[in-house]
């Protein structure tokens, strides 16, 4: 099939470079000349594993390219994905005015008939609204049909989800263009759901919403560990081995962040407030969660480990590992607050120190873990990277002049770190 993709983020980007893997003709679009000259020459402006290879094959065989001409990416198409970002707005809303432009964009630009699918994380209702702005704007005999297609990917295992993801959700009112965009990804072996629109729209925020929901409850569960002396841990391993709660999204820690769960778990209640209901689950989930991403902060305290000057490492930056986003991530609150008491900082990342500069410009930085732990007095785990938990215990212990570490992510045994001689502070392990 011809498609056109709006939108070369997370989500735009890595939905062209599948669909063109898969077999179409993809052109994606965006309004960043910058970012369409990148991704020309072969370089993903994102990281994000296995996809500048994928890119760069699928840019070679001629199935994809990009542009920042509408026509050309709107014109003469079968499908047309809406894929731009929905931020947090005002009071918790999610900010439509990009999904909205695009679908004017759309309207104005098309000559045919068109399916238009939304792959953005949009309120309920929003497709009826995309498939009247495109009406509104176009010739009065084009057809138009908004079909909503929510995108389940995770960041880091974008590539894998795509093609390895548990279901594919297609709404639609309309059920030959809900065909055509099952037909789209009919390849990919993936069980489709076909749902009416609204429906789909509210799937994508539930199930984020969900899984939020099991990682304030279970880091709740390790909060009551730390006061009882039961292990998380082991609580979490008896608990999901029972096939109805299921072992994932049970892994304790610092809290959630990055640019979905935070953001998709407050529009969902402020959507409920507004039909009128009040969604008391998820005000508490997020309460939680900002308490969260306090735990290590609280625990430094209690131990009076961050004085005036200290020098502090801050062991990853990025929200989780394999990928330099840094939205949301709880390594931000923890930062402000050791500035706040004077320490001395230095910020370790393998990949997403760049991004991280965009919030703190003027805090030292290092892709160097050993760098980060020479001589420091308290380091703090925010990232489970493989490169941090993969450090055998003794080199802190080598490297750093006063081994106290808050790890919020159980990045090692206790038993290991205490071995090692290691002042070692966790999460819900006693
Ligand atoms: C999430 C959803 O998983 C995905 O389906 C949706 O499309 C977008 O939002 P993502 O934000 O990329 O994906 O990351 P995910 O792996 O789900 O992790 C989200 C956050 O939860 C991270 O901060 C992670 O550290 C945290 N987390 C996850 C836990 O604290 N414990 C867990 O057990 C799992």
């Amino acid at each position: 099939m011809n498609i056109g993709i709006a939108g070369t983020g997370y989500v735009g980007l890595v939905t062209g470079v599948c669909l063109s893997e898969a077999g179409h003709h993809v052109t994606c679009l965006d309004v960043s000349p910058e970012k369409i000259a990148l991704m020309k020459s072969g370089k993903s402006p994102i990281y994000e594993p296995g996809l500048e290879e994928m890119m760069q094959r699928n840019q070679a065989a001629g199935r994809l390219t990009f542009t920042t001409e509408k026509t050309e990416a709107y014109r003469g198409k079968d499908i047309l994905f809406i894929a731009v970002g929905t931020p947090e707005g005002e009071n918790g809303h999610a900010d439509l005015s990009f999904v909205k432009k695009v679908a004017e964009e759309i309207g104005d630009t098309i000559q045919d008939d068109a399916i238009v699918v939304t792959k953005s994380t949009v309120p309920v209702g929003t497709n009826d609204q995309v498939e009247a702005i495109i009406r509104e704007r176009a010739a009065s005999n084009i057809q138009v049909h908004a079909v909503s297609n929510p995108e389940f990917l995770r960041e880091g295992n974008a590539i894998h989800d795509s093609f390895h993801g548990d279901r594919i959700v297609i709404g639609g009112h309309h059920q030959p263009a809900v065909d055509k965009v099952a037909e789209c990804f009919s390849s990919f072996g993936i069980p489709i759901v076909k749902t009416d629109t609204k429906s789909a729209e509210l799937i994508k925020y539930a199930s984020n919403a969900f899984l939020a929901t099991k990682i304030s409850f279970i880091n709740e569960i390790a909060n009551i560990c730390e006061l009882t002396g039961a292990n998380v841990e082991e609580v979490a391993e008896g608990m999901g081995l029972d096939k109805r709660i299921g072992s994932q999204f049970l892994k304790a820690g610092i809290g959630f962040g990055g640019s979905c769960f935070p953001k998709d778990t407050k529009a969902l209640t402020t959507m409920s407030a507004e039909a009128g209901y009040e969604f008391r689950m998820l005000n508490a989930v997020l309460e939680v969660n900002e308490l969260q991403h306090n735990k290590l902060l609280e625990k430094a305290d209690a131990e009076n480990a961050i004085e005036k000057g200290v020098k502090a490492a801050v062991l990853g930056l990025a929200f989780k590992p394999n990928t330099d986003d840094t939205r949301e991530s709880p390594a931000i609150r923890l930062i402000e607050e050791l500035q706040n008491r004077g320490a001395d900082i230095i910020a370790y990342d393998p990949i997403a120190t760049e991004k991280m500069k965009e919030v703190f410009p003027d805090l030292t930085y290092t892709d160097s873990l050993e760098t980060a732990l020479q001589d420091a007095e308290t380091a703090f785990i925010i990232t489970d990277w493989a490169q941090i938990k993969e450090t055998d215990p003794s080199y802190f212990k080598e490297k750093m002049k006063r081994p106290v570490i808050f790890d919020g992510r159980n990045c090692f045994t206790v038993s290991d770190m205490k071995k090692h001689g290691i002042d070692y502070h966790s999460i819900g392990r006693g």
